[in-house]
Order: C-alpha cells, then sequence, then structure tokens
C-alpha cells in the first residue's frame, strides 16, 4: 500500500441466515444419500433454505443493515453498495439496486459482482480500492445467495452441498492504520466450465428445451473443482500474506470460504497452517456461496474468535476459477454487533415489481415446511445475530 491512500477499516459486520433447516436427515428422504456420506466427505449437516418471503436481495438487505448498525452509522451514510452474488432476484436490475431502496438509502451507487463464492472478497477488495483512493468514505459489502433455487434436488452429486444466507460487511476510510493491509484477486480460466448453470443466459436463453433439460441448474465436476480450491486458495492466501509484508504464522484466525471442510484441512496442511485457528461452520450451514466469509466472520466475532489487534485472513475459491484474499487488522469493538439486535426480516421489505407474485420456493422442499419442527441436540446453538 502506498502512502498516498487512506486506510480503509472493516468498522460494521452483519449476517442473516433463513430460519428453515434442511438436515442430512431430510436428504436421504430425497436423493441415494447418507448422512454418513455427507459429513465424512464435506462435514455438513445441515443447511438453512430461504423461505418463500426470502430472496437474495431480502437478505441482503437484512445483512447489510444489521452491518451498519454495527459501524454505528445511518444508511445515509453509504457511498457504494455492492452485491456479491450468482443468485440475484431478477437478471435486470441488479441485486443491489434492491438492496439500497429496501434499506432506505439516498445516495449510494450499488451494483451487483459476480465473482461466485469469490464475490464477497472480490467486493470487498474492489470497495478498499474505491474508498483507498478518496473517491468516498464509506462502502457496504455484501454476499447474499439464495443457491437452493438453483440447486438441482434431484442431483445427489451437487444438492446435499450448498446452503441459503447473507452477510455483510462496512468498510470506512480513515487516517488511522490498520485494515486491510494486502489484497490478492485473481481467476484461473482452467475451470471454466467445471461448476456452471448452461442454461438461462444470452448464450442458451431459457426455453422449453433449456428447462426440460434441467439446464437453469447449478451442475458442478467435484473433483477437479477440489484440487483447484485447495491449490488456489492456497497461493492466491500465501500471495495476499506476502503482499501484507507478514508471515502466515502472524495470522492469528483465518475465516475461509465453506465449501468443504477436507479443502480446508488440505489448505492448511498445504501451507502448514493449524487447522484449530481455520473458522468452519459449514457443519450447520453448507456452501452459502458468496455469503459463506461474510457470515463466518460474523459468527467468528459473535464467539469470541476475534478481538481488536487480531490479523485476520479472509479467502475464498469460486466458479470460473475466481479467488481471493485479504489480510486485515482487526480494528472494531467486538461487543459493537449488539448494536445490531432487534433488526430481523421484518424490517425490510422490497419494492413491488408490479407483476403478480409466483411461489420460489423449491418444489421438492414442499414437504419440510409442513413437519414439525425436531430438536436435534446434533444442532450447535445458533450464533449468528
Ligand atoms: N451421497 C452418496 N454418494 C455420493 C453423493 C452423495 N451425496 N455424491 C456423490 N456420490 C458418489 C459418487 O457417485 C461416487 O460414486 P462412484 O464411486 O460409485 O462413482 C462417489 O460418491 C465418489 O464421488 P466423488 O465425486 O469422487 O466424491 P468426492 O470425495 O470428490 O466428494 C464432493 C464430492 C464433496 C463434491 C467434492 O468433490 C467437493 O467438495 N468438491 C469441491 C466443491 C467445491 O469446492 N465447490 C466450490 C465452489 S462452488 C461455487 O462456486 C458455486
Amino acid at each position: 500500500m502506498t502512502a498516498s491512500l487512506r486506510s480503509v477499516h472493516l468498522t460494521g459486520w452483519g449476517a442473516y441466515v433463513p430460519s428453515q433447516v434442511l438436515t442430512n436427515a431430510d436428504l436421504e428422504r430425497m436423493v441415494d444419500t447418507s448422512d454418513e456420506w455427507i459429513v465424512t466427505r464435506t462435514g455438513i449437516r445441515e443447511r438453512r433454505i430461504a423461505g418463500p418471503a426470502d430472496t437474495t436481495a431480502s437478505m441482503a438487505a437484512v445483512a447489510g443493515l444489521r452491518a451498519i448498525a454495527t459501524a454505528g452509522l445511518s444508511v445515509h451514510d453509504i457511498d457504494l453498495i455492492i452485491v456479491g452474488t450468482l443468485t440475484p432476484d431478477y437478471p435486470l436490475p441488479s441485486a443491489a439496486v434492491l438492496v439500497k431502496e429496501a434499506m432506505g438509502n439516498s445516495h449510494a451507487a450499488a451494483m451487483d459482482l459476480a465473482a461466485a463464492c469469490s464475490g464477497f472478497v472480490y467486493g470487498y477488495g474492489i470497495a478498499h480500492a474505491y474508498l483507498a483512493s478518496g473517491l468516498a468514505k464509506h462502502a457496504l459489502v455484501i454476499g447474499s445467495e439464495t443457491m437452493s433455487r438453483c440447486t438441482d434436488w434431484t442431483d445427489r452429486a451437487t444438492c446435499v452441498l450448498f446452503g441459503d444466507g447473507a452477510g455483510a460487511a462496512v468498510l470506512s476510510a480513515a487516517d488511522d492504520p490498520g485494515g486491510a493491509s494486502g489484497i490478492e484477486l485473481n481467476t484461473e480460466t482452467a475451470a471454466t466450465y467445471s461448476i456452471w448453470i448452461p442454461g438461462g443466459g444470452a448464450a442458451r436463453p431459457a426455453n422449453e428445451a433449456t428447462v426440460a433439460a434441467r439446464e437453469h441448474y447449478m451442475r458442478m465436476k467435484g473433483g477437479e473443482t477440489f484440487k483447484l480450491a485447495v491449490r488456489k486458495l492456497s497461493s492466491t492466501s500465501l500471495k495476499a500474506v506476502e503482499k501484507a509484508g507478514i508471515e502466515l504464522s502472524d495470522i492469528d484466525l483465518v475465516v475461509p470460504h465453506q465449501a468443504n471442510v477436507r479443502i480446508l484441512e488440505a489448505l492448511a496442511k498445504s501451507v502448514h497452517y493449524p487447522m484449530d485457528r481455520v473458522f468452519v461452520n459449514i457443519d450447520r450451514y453448507g456452501n452459502t456461496s458468496a455469503a459463506s466469509v461474510p457470515i463466518a466472520l460474523a459468527e467468528a466475532v459473535a464467539t469470541g474468535r476475534v478481538k481488536p489487534g487480531d490479523r485476520i485472513l479472509m479467502s475464498a475459491f469460486g466458479a470460473g476459477g475466481t479467488s481471493g484474499a485479504v489480510v486485515l487488522e482487526w480494528t472494531a469493538d467486538p461487543a459493537d454487533r449488539l448494536r445490531a439486535e432487534g433488526i430481523g426480516p421484518e424490517r425490510v421489505t422490497l419494492m413491488d415489481s408490479g407483476v403478480e407474485p409466483t411461489n420460489p420456493f423449491p418444489p421438492e422442499l414442499e414437504w419440510i415446511t409442513a413437519r414439525p419442527e425436531v430438536p436435534s441436540p446434533d444442532r450447535a446453538p445458533v450464533t449468528v445475530p
């Protein structure tokens, strides 16, 4: 970082996950799988599913309002809103526009960022550069996903992996030292079609044939993705640490994208970093794509894993071979998260489109909404505020 740039601190954070839980036992009733297979191959025990009233934008707005409250700011203080997502409410307009309107922000520029699971970390890097160069004072970076709506619930190879939710961070320009000191974003095109949604875009516009072929659902080559994820998470993280001018051993906590606990174990092993300093919550949320890093960050703070002066490494990998890492010095008071108490989905109403509403909830999952909630002794308490 050159001396002429301003420091950019993480001043606010927050997350929102929908209340509906889908367990591995539920999936055993839907596809040919087992709790044992899912837990040993991925570390996932359950994931959250957005309800009919939740969308990517509505969840993003709740997480965003929580992050703004934590930062002690008004929504009108936000100059830039970036939503990292691969599941926007509509192809047009962006989810960020809906979020801005729902939060009641007056003047921010708002845009979506398409980098799949790396969307939040990419957004963080872009917002950092925008603020460090003096273009604005406060940015809101959100990762939000409704993965349940692009998941093929008949494909056991993918449907066990993903979950829904949103997380957010407020970045603020400042003259005192701290904040991010090393950022690395890159893209390796070798994995272009390892994870993709073939139908619905300009190359294969949605029509009866693409829908019949289930091309509007995500497809993945798991093995290829696994190896690339370990390699790119390692190299990108090490590059960010090098840019920060420190050693990996100086990092107090790694907050990685939660795709598979075995990927995180392989990452820790490959860079000789202790696994007990890698934050893991994939057991309760699955892979929430762009939302996973900010949800994990909010939960790490809520569970006392982060304190002022700590050096945090956020690291992500996603479809298209995107990867990104941010090294930052934590300067906020973790207790500030209490300022967001009481902010929930009832505070958010998305602008009416004027079009007849449809029920977006996956029909294959309708049955879970009707059953009584069974308390599970294995279910850890939810700590996301
Ligand atoms: N239940 C039971 N068996 C299954 C399941 C399931 N849910 N899914 C696959 N299997 C079977 C396969 O059919 C295969 O059977 P076979 O040997 O008879 O052919 C066997 O299990 C092994 O399958 P693999 O795909 O080799 O299993 P692997 O150990 O690689 O685990 C997994 C699969 C979990 C998907 C892993 O490859 C992975 O995590 N990949 C990375 C995914 C990822 O990181 N995504 C991040 C980006 S996502 C984004 O950007 C949106």
